[in-house]
Order: structure tokens, then sequence, then C-alpha cells
């Protein structure tokens, strides 16, 4: 059974200790312990308001309030929470819609509890709502999030295998209330296709995905000593298979750190991301590598012809 050890901590330091990228929290999780399950009771939907101001420090006005996971529950919407005990510890929530003449599902939020995070519970959360979606007859998710959070891609395409082809600048405005939203909230439009091969491979896949050698492999943006972007836009041009965008490693301690060069790295990779997919790249996977005494992220985009992946 996990165990705060922190004990007496308010939950409001613990936000604060989050936010500054500085977390010290330990917590001794059996993840077995954790129970998956779907989330229908009034009580139980208030603690999914509180739990969204406690990930995304949001006011009041930015978060999905009960009435609303309610009635979109009525239509097919799916909630699903992951609980210590009684305690709601994570949850993931979506709803259908119609996209590109499709149905589809569209994954809103997915949230863990800050000192339960690593553990696999965001990961289970997404498989238990992939088995509901396709319980009703729909193949295929959506969802946002922004490129330059490092865990969010790793999350996102190594573990889950989605694919991206657009991206949307400032999706929900300049900033909102939430500390992850200051710096702007461009965001990679994700899309799980999860009936497909690749998903089905990246679900049961024993290892984490083979790095390939990415020394041929053009780079738009790299990072240099200093932690700053360099943009290389020669590498756009002469139809180039593959290429590849990198992002550092932690963006919100960056972002606390220097501002100005979290907001330079927003320009590049917006830079990069808009002018590639104009051009018909897709985003395929994420790397984190270990060079140069830092760790980086790296996006490997395919040029569409040679995706392999357009299974519905
Ligand atoms: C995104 C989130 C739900 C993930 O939950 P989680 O339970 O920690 O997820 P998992 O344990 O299944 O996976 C986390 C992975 O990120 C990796 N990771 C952690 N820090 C990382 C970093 N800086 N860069 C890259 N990967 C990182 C972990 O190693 C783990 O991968 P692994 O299992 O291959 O080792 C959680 O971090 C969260 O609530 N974030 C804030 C809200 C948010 O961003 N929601 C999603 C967008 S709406």
């Amino acid at each position: 059974m996990p165990r705060d050890i922190v004990g007496t901590a308010s939950r409001r330091a613990l936000t604060e200790i989050f936010r500054k990228q500085i977390l010290i929290v330990s917590i001794v999780i059996e993840p077995s312990a954790i129970e998956i399950r779907a989330i229908d009771r009034i009580e139980e939907l208030r603690n999914v308001e509180a739990l969204q101001k406690d990930v995304w420090g949001c006011a009041d006005l930015d978060v999905v309030p009960l009435t609303l996971l309610l009635a979109s529950h009525e239509v097919g919407g799916v909630l699903i929470g992951a609980y210590d005990e009684s305690q709601l510890i994570g949850f993931v929530y979506g709803f259908p819609g119609y996209e590109q003449g499709r149905v589809t599902h569209h994954s809103h939020m997915l949230a863990v509890k800050p000192g339960y995070r690593n553990h696999n519970v965001g990961y289970k959360l997404k498989l238990a709502q992939r088995a509901a979606v396709r319980a009703q007859g729909i193949n295929r998710i959506t969802w946002t999030f922004d490129p330059l959070q490092s865990l969010n891609a790793h999350f996102n395409f190594a573990k889950l295998g989605v694919v991206a082809d657009a991206y949307k600048i400032n999706f929900y405005g300049e900033a909102t209330s939430s500390f992850l939203h200051q710096f702007g909230t461009d965001r990679l439009w994700v899309t799980w296709n999860i009936a497909s091969r690749r998903v089905r491979e990246r679900l049961t896949a024993k290892t984490g995905i083979p790095v390939p050698d990415l020394k041929q492999t053009p780079c738009l943006v790299d990072i240099d000593a200093d932690q700053a972007p360099r943009k290389n836009e020669s590498n756009l041009f002469g139809g180039r298979p593959y290429l590849s965008i990198a992002i550092p490693a932690d963006i919100n301690s960056l972002q606390n750190r220097q501002p100005h060069l979290a907001s330079s790295w927003r320009e590049a990779t917006r830079w990069a991301f808009t002018k590639t997919m104009a051009l018909g790249y897709v985003v395929e996977d994420f790397y984190r590598l270990a060079g140069n005494g830092q760790t980086v992220g790296v996006y490997l985009l395919t040029y569409r012809k040679h995706t392999h992946d357009s299974a519905p």
C-alpha cells in the first residue's frame, strides 16, 4: 500500500514543490494495490474536480465541472479513476467526437497525483480507456499535449504508439490559470489508432522501443551546450524521408530558471513543427538520448508516403 512518508506536508505545499521541479517526495508504491475503475458516483465526481486543481494548479473557472462530466457520460463519455483504497489519485476523461468525417473519442484530460507518478498508473488508465472506447466500437482516440514536455512525449509516442500530423498554435489561448500553461499553449494533435498493429505491438513490447541511429537524420532544431535551441533551416529543403526535432529534457525547470530560453524553445519548435507538417511530415516517434553531458528528447518525423501506420 502506498505510504506518503512526507506525512503531514499539506497538499498546497506539495503542489508548490512540484511546480518548482524539485520534487523530493518519496512514496512507496505497490502498483498492484492501485485499483483502476469507472467513476460514476456524484461524490466521486467531486474528487475529480479537486484533483484537476491539484495537478494543474488551475483556477475554478478552468476546472471541468461535475455537471459536464455527468452530461458527457450520458452520451458516451468515458471517465476512469485510479484509486489508492478510497483515495482518487488519478483519472482519465474523454468524450465521443467527430473528426475528419470519422467518429473518434477525444481524450481531454489525463492526470496522476505527483507522488504516484512513474509507476505506470497513467499507462494503466490509458489501457482502461482504450478498452472502454473499443467496447463502444470506436477505433481512434485523439488528444493534445505540449510538445515541449518530454515526459508526455515519451509517454505518448514510446509507450502508447500515437502519431501526430497537426500542430495547434496557442490551442487554449496564450495562457490559462495552470502553471503548466505559462509560455503559450501550443499543442501537438495526436491520434491513437487503438486497433492498429503499431499500437498493439507498442503495448505488448517487453522492452522499450529500440533507438535508431539518428546521426544521418537531418535535425531541424538542435540543442546547444547552454541549452539554447539552434535552428537548421537548410534541412527543410531537399525532400528528406526523415527529419528530427530536439527538445530539452526538462522544459519546466528551464522555464523556472531561464524563462527567455523556454520562450526561444517555443518559437523554434513552433517553426519546425508547422513547417514540416505543411510539407506533409508526420511525427512518428520520440527518443530520450544522452550525449554531450546532457539528456535530450528527439522527435522523429517521417515524410507521409513512408508512414507505415495509416490503419484506422
Ligand atoms: C502525464 C501523466 C498522467 C503520466 O502519469 P504517470 O503515472 O507518471 O505515467 P507512467 O508512469 O505510466 O509513465 C511515465 C513515463 O514518463 C517517463 N518520464 C518521467 N520523466 C520524464 C522526462 N523528463 N522525460 C521523458 N520521460 C520521462 C517515465 O520514465 C515513464 O516511462 P517508462 O515507464 O518508460 O519508464 C502525469 O505525469 C501527469 O499527471 N502529468 C501532469 C498532467 C498532464 O500532463 N497530463 C497529460 C496531458 S493532458
